[in-house]
This record gives structure tokens, C-alpha cells and sequence, in this order.
């Protein structure tokens, strides 16, 4: 059968760092995102008798690495389902892939719904977000709808995402400035491993469960200055960890610390926050009440290369046009 789904990418508000089990992708703490509605994978996954082998094309390059990621995920889904055959798989993603934007997120949020439906199987939300976490740790947020958290859990069934409020919830915008369209050197995975050799780590790890404490009731009670503060000093303590590991880290570029400075100096006029995950690009959160004040200082700066503009989203789901 073919199947196609989309599936959104997710910006996490606290972030997923560091894992327990790297083969199942146990992470170290809870996480709370929101999807976004503008930056999307789409995947059509068919799994036939005519195929001898799995093929995978991916924004129409068939790349042997992520080939390799791939078809480990099509092998979980013929283990769960007890299909047999093989499959070919064509996705694409509109937004630059690898530079911080978690793209896999999307991409395994989408492989796991169609190739789930394309093996004629039945899942619930919940170990549909159990398998994509197996692929990518952050694709489990983007299979529920709106904002979601991903409980930390204690073994692979109790690691997995929910919905805490649907995309119509809170009108805030994701205004992602993308400042390099260079690849990002590091990998998220690769980069997690080291997490531990900073000695903020552990301080991270006591104080997060009080700090999703504190995000919750303020996505709850719409308090967007608390929240605000809260997602900005959240993605400054990530960076933290990531300059103090052994081999160090460093994502950002002379652009996006500049832009970090603009918000900060914007924040004098309205309410405007930062988030920054693996890659240089900047994740700027406003209210969509100040959506045109936001995108008239944007527009006054050069160094910006293109900007995506992302409501809250529904998670994965069915669409009906195939991409072959
Ligand atoms: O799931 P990965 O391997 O793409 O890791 C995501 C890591 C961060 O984006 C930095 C944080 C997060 O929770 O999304």
C-alpha cells in the first residue's frame, strides 16, 4: 500500500540534552515544544513485492547515510507490523535541512505515520511517538498536536509525547531567522554524547523537572513575559553545557549573536524572546498581535537570509497527494 503523511518540525521551549539509552533514544530529561506550522516534511512510503530492495530519496538525492538511518526505521516498522516487504520511500523537506531546525524531527514524525499505515497497522498516538522517538528523540513531539511534552520515562514505553494544549490554544509565532544556510557540523546525536563531560550537566538535570514546572503553568496561564524569560534562559543554559563539554561545542555565528542582541534591544519596545537549538539559525517567539512590529525590524536586517513564519501546528497526519 502507499502512503503519504506530513509531519511539522517542533521547536522545543526546554530542550531534549543528553540521552540514557543511545540504541532507544531514552533522554535524560523531559521536554516541552511546540509544532510549527510552516517548516513540514512530506513522505510516501510503499512497501510492495515489486521492490527487491528498500530505496530511499530524500529532496531527490539518495544520500547513503541517510539511507542507512532510514531503512533502520522501515526494519522496526516490519518488526512491529510483520510486513516483509521491501520499500521505497520519497520525502521531502521545504526548509534547510541540518542546520539547526530539526529537520529529522519532521522527517522521522512523518517516515513512522506513513510507513506505519503503509504496513496496514494500526497504532495509537502514543507508540506512534514511541517509534518516532527511536528514530530521532525529538520526532516523538511532532506526532501530537499543538504544544506537547515528552515525558522522560523510565523505559522505552513510558518515554513518549502528548498533547498539552492543541495549536489553537496560544496564538504565539515562531519567526525562525535563518542567518547561514551552511550545514551544521555536528550532529545533535553525535554532539549529546558529551553532554556529561560539562560539570553544569548535573546542576541541569537537578533543577529541570521544577523548570517544565514553571513552563506549564505559564503556557497554562498565557503568561508570555514569565514564559519568555523562562524558553530564553532555557536555550542560554543549553548553549552552556554545549561551550563547556569536552570537545567543546559552538553553534552560533557572529550573526546570530547579533541577533540575539537586536531581541534583547526590541524587548524594550514589546515582548520578543530568543531559542536556539544545534545549528546558527535564530528561533524568535513573539505574540501574533506583534507579529508586524517583529517583521519591520527583521526586514531592516541584512545579514538575515530568509525567514520562516510558523503558527502553532497540528501534529503528523494523512494527506492524500502521493510524491511518486
Ligand atoms: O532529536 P535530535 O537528535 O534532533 O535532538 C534535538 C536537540 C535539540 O534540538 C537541541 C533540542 C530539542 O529538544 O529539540
Amino acid at each position: 500500500m502507499k502512503v503519504t503523511a506530513t509531519a511539522p518540525s517542533n521547536i522545543a521551549f526546554i530542550k531534549y540534552w543528553g540521552k540514557k539509552d543511545e540504541t532507544l533514544r531514552l533522554p535524560e530529561n523531559a521536554s516541552i515544544s511546540m509544532n510549527l506550522s510552516n517548516m513540514n516534511t512530506i513522505t510516501t512510503v510503499e512497501f510492495s513485492g515489486k521492490y527487491k530492495k528498500d530505496s530511499v530519496i530524500i529532496n531527490n538525492k539518495r544520500n547513503k547515510k541517510d539511507k542507512e538511518r532510514v531503512i533502520k526505521h522501515l526494519n522496526r516498522i516490519r518488526k512491529i507490523s510483520g510486513i516483509k516487504e521491501k520499500a521505497k520511500v520519497v520525502s521531502e523537506t521545504r526548509f534547510s535541512i541540518g542546520t539547526g531546525s530539526s529537520s529529522s524531527a519532521a522527517g522521522f514524525a512523518a517516515l513512522s505515520l506513513a510507513g506505519v499505515k503503509a504496513a496496514d497497522f494500526d497504532m495509537s498516538e502514543k507508540n506512534l511517538s514511541i517509534l518516532a522517538r527511536q528514530g530521532s528523540g525529538s520526532a516523538c513531539r511532532s506526532i501530537p498536536d499543538g504544544f506537547v511534552e515528552w515525558l522522560k520515562g523510565k523505559n522505552s514505553k513510558t518515554s513518549y509525547s502528548y498533547s498539552l494544549y492543541p495549536a489553537s490554544y496560544w496564538n504565539i509565532l515562531d519567526i525562525v531567522a535563518v542567518v547561514n544556510k551552511k550545514k551544521k557540523e555536528i550532529k545533535s546525536t553525535k554532539g549529546m554524547k558529551n553532554a556529561k563531560t560539562s560539570s553544569f550537566y548535573k546542576t541541569r538535570l537537578k533543577r529541570i523537572n521544577s523548570k517544565i514546572k514553571f513552563l506549564k503553568l505559564f503556557i497554562k496561564n498565557k503568561d508570555f513575559v514569565s514564559f519568555g524569560h523562562l524558553i530564553e534562559a532555557e536555550a542560554l543554559e543549553l548553549h552552556s553545557i554545549m561551550l563547556t563539554c569536552n570537545p567543546y561545542l559552538m553553534y552560533w555565528l557572529p550573526n546570530t549573536v547579533l541577533l540575539m542582541h537586536l531581541v534583547r534591544l526590541w524587548r524594550k519596545e514589546f515582548p520578543v524572546y530568543f531559542t536556539i537549538n544545534t545549528g546558527q539559525d535564530i528561533h524568535i517567539i513573539v505574540e501574533e498581535k506583534n507579529k508586524d512590529k517583529l517583521l519591520n525590524k527583521l526586514k531592516k536586517v541584512k545579514e538575515i537570509k530568509h525567514i520562516f513564519i510558523n503558527k502553532p501546528s497540528k501534529g503528523a497526519r494523512l494527506i492524500k497527494n502521493h510524491l511518486f
